[in-house]
């Protein structure tokens, strides 16, 4: 009875669950099934387990063929646990290689590649013409004192000249001898603090940021740039001056430039001149550049006034100078036909982009 119920039976099961759970293990196909799956057929009292309880009621000489076929059936079972998880995993590295593929082929993204900012090329421009006619390049604070600014350019405290420059003073106590500390309003103090270190001669430009307290609009800016020149020699004259600046203006605005030096003031410098090329866009004849004049104003320039020499003690009557500045923005606005200083600093990239 008992050979006939269970005995061929458990075999005959054995093989079914073995399918079974064959068919189930296909079907997995993340950790949590293989998990599940390990605990429903492998598990301590998962179904081949279960089924080997039957064991008990088989003669004694049957048992262990069964129990030994009940093993290897697990051991199936289990050997392909594991290849079908490994399958799994083969199958996520195909995927991921497969998401990461790179088609080295394609052509490359191109690079953004920056820029100098449009001053700093024109600057570099007007310092190079400089430097190819001897003269050197130096700096000065951008913070500075009275002194410099002012009292040893020849513009004594309360004198009216002061006038032409809005300052910005730094909220600090004044120094004997040294006066305020302020915002320099101009880069001529860097021609007094050359002359005090260096015995003449000298021929230097000296660029850099200037700071005046005035309010934005299309021709001002509170902070912009401007180049100062100074040449001091035995005998330097009117002539040398006119000579430098009018090849200065050539090689920056072209060969045909024509350039005029007006009467002008300024307290450093005697006698003082605004200098003006002819319109680069109109070739003088009149137009909206040059407001119908034919004409251009750059800079601002003179003979070293006596008084800013002896300040530093080089002595008048042996040595003589020219000193120019310009303003680097009004350069540039000249030269790119530019309108509103206020874009070099709007920082809008189409206009920017414009200068590569
Ligand atoms: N420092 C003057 C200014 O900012 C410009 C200037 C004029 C500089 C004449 C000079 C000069 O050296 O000789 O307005």
């Amino acid at each position: 009875m008992a050979d006939e119920t269970t005995a061929p039976d458990i075999p005959t099961q054995l093989e079914a669950l073995e399918r079974e759970a064959e068919a189930q293990l296909s079907a997995c196909a993340a950790d949590a099934d293989f998990n599940e799956w390990r605990t429903t057929y492998l598990g301590r009292s998962g179904k081949v387990t279960q089924l080997l309880r039957g064991l008990g009621g088989l003669p004694k000489e049957e048992r262990p063929r069964i129990g030994q076929l009940a093993n290897t059936v697990k051991q199936r079972l289990a050997a392909a646990l594991e290849a079908q998880q490994a399958q799994l995993r083969r199958n996520e590295h195909a995927e991921a290689l497969k998401a990461e593929a790179l088609d080295v082929t394609l052509p490359g993204e191109p690079v953004r590649a920056g820029q100098l900012h449009p001053i700093t090329q024109v600057l570099n421009e007007i310092l190079g013409i400089f430097e190819r006619m001897g003269f050197h390049v130096v700096e000065g604070p951008e913070v500075e004192w009275d002194r410099y600014n002012f009292a040893l350019l020849n513009i004594p405290a309360d004198h009216p000249a002061r006038d032409m420059w809005d300052t910005f003073y730094v909220d600090a106590e004044p120094v004997s001898n040294l006066g305020s500390m302020l915002l320099r309003t101009h880069t001529s103090p860097v021609q007094v603090r050359v002359m005090e270190e260096t015995p003449p001669p000298v021929r230097i430009v000296a660029p850099g940021r200037v700071y005046r307290n005035e309010a934005t609009d299309a021709s001002h800016e509170a902070i912009f740039y401007q180049i100062e020149g100074l040449a001091v020699d035995d005998r330097i004259n009117m002539g040398d001056l006119k000579g430098v600046l009018t090849a200065f203006a050539r090689q920056l605005f072209g060969g045909k430039t024509r350039v005029r030096f007006n009467c002008s003031y300024f307290p450093f410098v005697e006698p003082g001149a605004e200098v003006s090329i002819s319109c680069h866009v109109c070739s003088g004849n009149g137009c909206r550049v040059c407001k119908q004049t034919g004409w251009l104003e750059i800079l601002g320039c003179g003979i070293v006034h006596p008084n800013v020499l002896r300040a530093v003690n080089y002595d008048p009557e042996k040595y003589s100078g020219f000193a120019f500045g310009l303003g680097v923005e009004r350069i540039a606005m000249l030269k790119y036909g530019i309108d509103d200083i206020r874009y070099f600093y709007g920082n809008d990239i189409r206009f920017l982009e414009q200068f590569r």
